[in-house]
């Protein structure tokens, strides 16, 4: 059985396509979960695509995933930038986490320059748009596989 590989993504990203274009492109959520799916099977992945605005949500579906994933891909959008919580929570998963961010945070507000992820993912990928879900997905194909 292909290895399952959780994509979660926060708040606000199911408006992506109207939301700030010339910061986040006109692809919308629906375009990113296609190119997962396209992605998943071309490497021989199962990847469950998910959103939500409800931090708590977020919460139980990383709880969940320990015993049933092999992977966790993240963009915890405004999140990254608050929430303990989902650090925590990611530690707990016991689970290789890749952080992705559609634009490049450094080059942005001062307050989106710390993230409480990125000191426990095992990479970070910012700026590359929709590919860098792209990029993740091929990554954890190869180390899994590997
Ligand atoms: C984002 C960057 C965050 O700072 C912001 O709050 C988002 C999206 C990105 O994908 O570039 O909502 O995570």
């Amino acid at each position: 059985m292909s290895p399952i590989v959780l994509v979660l993504n926060g708040p606000n990203l199911n408006l992506l396509g109207t939301r700030e274009p010339g910061v986040y492109g006109h692809e919308t959520l629906a375009d990113i979960a296609d190119l997962c799916g396209q992605t998943a099977r071309e490497e021989g992945l199962n990847v469950e695509f998910r959103q939500t605005n409800h931090e708590g949500e977020l919460l139980d579906w990383i709880h969940g995933a320990r015993q049933r994933c092999a992977a966790i891909v993240i963009n915890p959008a405004a999140w990254t930038h608050t929430s303990v919580a989902i650090r925590d929570a990611l530690v707990a998963s016991e689970l290789p986490v890749i952080e992705v961010h559609l634009s490049n945070v450094h080059t942005r507000e001062a307050f989106r320059h710390h993230s409480f992820v990125s000191g426990i993912a095992q990479a970070v990928l910012c700026g590359f748009g929709s590919n860098g879900y792209r990029l993740a997905l091929q990554h954890l194909s190869r180390q899994l596989k590997g």
